[in-house]
This record gives C-alpha cells, structure tokens and sequence, in this order.
C-alpha cells in the first residue's frame, strides 16, 4: 500500500478469559483522519494502547512503516505515537508553555545535562519555551502560555494536551475520547481544531510534501466521527463469529472502513448530510441484532482497503 504509516496485522487480545479483540486488520495511510467508533467496552482503548505499544497485543502485531519501505514492530511506546486521552494528562505545577515544552525537554536533554550544561541548556531552553508558545499560538492559546492548569477551562487544557502532542511531531497521533468530558459548545471548538489540521494536510499535498498529521481518534458520537474525520472504522464484538469456526464469542472486530465526507473549519454543519452514513454506522457496529458477515465484510473492506481521502 502506497504510503502507509501504521499497520496492524491480525492483531487479537483478551484478558484471562476474557477475549477483547479478535483478528484486527489495518492500514492507515499518512494524512488520514481517521475516527474508530464502536460500542462501549468492545475493546477501543484496549486497541490504542496496543498502538501506543504500553500494552503490546496477546497475538499479532502493530508496525509503523518508515518512508523508505521499512518497517517496525511496535512493542513499547516511542515519541512517533503521540497519545491524547479523555482526562487532562498536564502537570497543575507547571504553566501551559512549560506544559508543552515539557516532552522536548525530555527528550532532548538529560539531568546532569541541565543541572551541570548550563550554557547549552539555557538556549536550548528558551528555543523550546519559544516553539511552545508558536504551538500554543495555533491552538489559539496565545494568551494563556503563563496560565497554570487549574487556571484552564476544560476545553483550554485539552487543547494544551493536544499542542503538548502535536509538538513532538508524532508521526501518528491518537486521541482517546478527547473530548468527552467537554461540554457541547466546547466540543464544537475543538473538533473544529482538528479539521484545522486537515487543511494543514491539504496545503502540503498542494505544495507535494508528504501531509504532516495523521490522526486516529477514539470517539462514541457518530456525528463527531464523520464530521471530524475522512475515513471512518467500526469496531464491533457484533459480527458472526460462528461463520469462521468460533464456539464462543471471540471479541471485537473491525466490521466498517468507510470515507467519510469532508469539512472545512468555517463549513456550515449540516448533520443532514450525515445522516445515511450515521443509520449505516449504527446498521453494521452498533446493532446487536446484525451480526456482519466476517468473510463477505474482508472481501468487500479489500476494495476499501485505503479508505479515506488520501
Ligand atoms: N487492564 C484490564 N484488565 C482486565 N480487563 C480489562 C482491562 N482493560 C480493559 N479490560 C476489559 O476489556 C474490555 C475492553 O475495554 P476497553 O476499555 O478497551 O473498551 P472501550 O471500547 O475503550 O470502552 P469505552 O467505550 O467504555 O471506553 C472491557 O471488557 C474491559 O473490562
Ligand atoms: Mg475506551
């Protein structure tokens, strides 16, 4: 596949006796936009840690793909996977600059190196401190950089997580419901974030560079997922396991990959035009009554193996 980033290959998990995750197959392209739905407790999360590579599958593996056709299996995490969750990940002593500074600092300095290197520390700092606030600034958090968390409405801390990530320049970058503990309102804001950095996407195509994010975004609203995204995936524990030999239920697959239409952040939102994608989403991963067959779904997600718009 031409340009993929991520590839997850007959990815399975289950704790005890419990089996989560059954047969999981993907790739993900550089610049999709990519929303994974499914019902509650199907085994989302269990998914992204895995990819975060905090919790490497029972059976399977994840491998991120290099330019240059290599390929790496993932089994613990590294700064080319960012990961944002539900709950705010800041330190409350720390300011939202020093917030997003923080993971550079870390990364590219050590201890002795800044208690004993002050001459090299002290640029390298205020180089960091300066491409913080420049990411702030495109979250639109330009005047909050000297703000402490607790100073921070809900939607400002994520969107200090999000520059928090986004600053190391993660190849792929993950969100775990990131906003699901935010109010309607504030949620709109957001998403409108992420499709700001869709059009970042669209600019480096234009310009023939490779597009700079890819994203995977956990999310349990049908309506944000099409509306944030550009290829939407369905993960489902509904599907009909008896057809390849199973006695009891295996775990979650995934049993959609669609395109999803896409938006600017300035688009009038029109949940009309998601309406048939929504029924259909709702149709095949969240009714318990339709299990998808497993065989005729694989032979049919082939032909929409790229999904998305890339
Ligand atoms: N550390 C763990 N130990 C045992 N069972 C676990 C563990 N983590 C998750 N599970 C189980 O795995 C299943 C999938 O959990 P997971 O959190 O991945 O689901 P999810 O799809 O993210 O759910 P939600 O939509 O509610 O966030 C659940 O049955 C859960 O109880
Ligand atoms: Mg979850």
């Amino acid at each position: 596949m031409d340009d993929c980033i991520l590839k997850i290959e007959n990815l399975s998990h289950w704790f005890s006796s419990n089996r989560v995750l059954h047969n999981v197959n993907l790739d993900v392209v550089r610049g999709q936009i990519i929303a994974l739905v499914g019902p509650s407790g199907c085994g989302k999360s269990t998914l992204l840690r895995a990819i975060v590579g905090t919790h490497p599958p029972c059976a399977g593996k994840v491998m991120m793909c290099g330019g240059d056709g290599s390929v790496r299996v993932i089994d613990t995490p590294d700064r080319e996977r960012g990961i944002v969750y539900q709950r705010y990940s800041l330190f409350p002593h720390l300011t939202a600059q020093e917030n997003v500074a923080y993971g550079l600092m870390i990364d590219q300095t050590s201890i002795p190196n800044r208690l004993f290197g002050r001459k090299k520390w002290g640029p390298l700092r205020a180089q960091h401190m300066e491409e913080a606030a420049a990411m702030l600034e495109r979250m639109q958090l330009g005047s909050a950089l000297k703000k402490y968390p607790p100073e921070l409405s809900g939607g400002m801390c994520q969107r200090v997580a999000i520059a928090q990530a986004l600053i190391m320049r993660p190849s792929i970058l993950l969100l775990d419901e990131p906003f699901g503990a935010l109010d309607e309102a504030t949620r709109e804001e957001l998403q409108r974030v992420l499709l700001t950095l869709y059009q970042e996407n669209l600019v480096a195509r234009k310009n023939d560079e490779p597009p700079p994010h890819t994203v995977l975004i956990v999310t349990h609203e049908i309506n944000e997922a099409i509306y944030v995204s550009d290829r939407v995936i369905g993960l489902s524990q509904y599907w009909d396991w008896k057809e390849v030999g199973e006695k009891t239920a295996p775990g979650a697959t995934i049993v959609y990959d669609r395109p999803a239409p896409v938006f600017a952040p300035n688009d009038e939102r029109d949940f009309m035009v998601f309406r048939e994608q929504k029924e259909e989403i709702l149709h095949a991963v969240f009714d318990p009554e339709y299990c998808q067959s497993y065989t005729e779904y694989n032979q049919m997600a082939a032909g929409f193996s790229k999904g998305g718009n890339a």
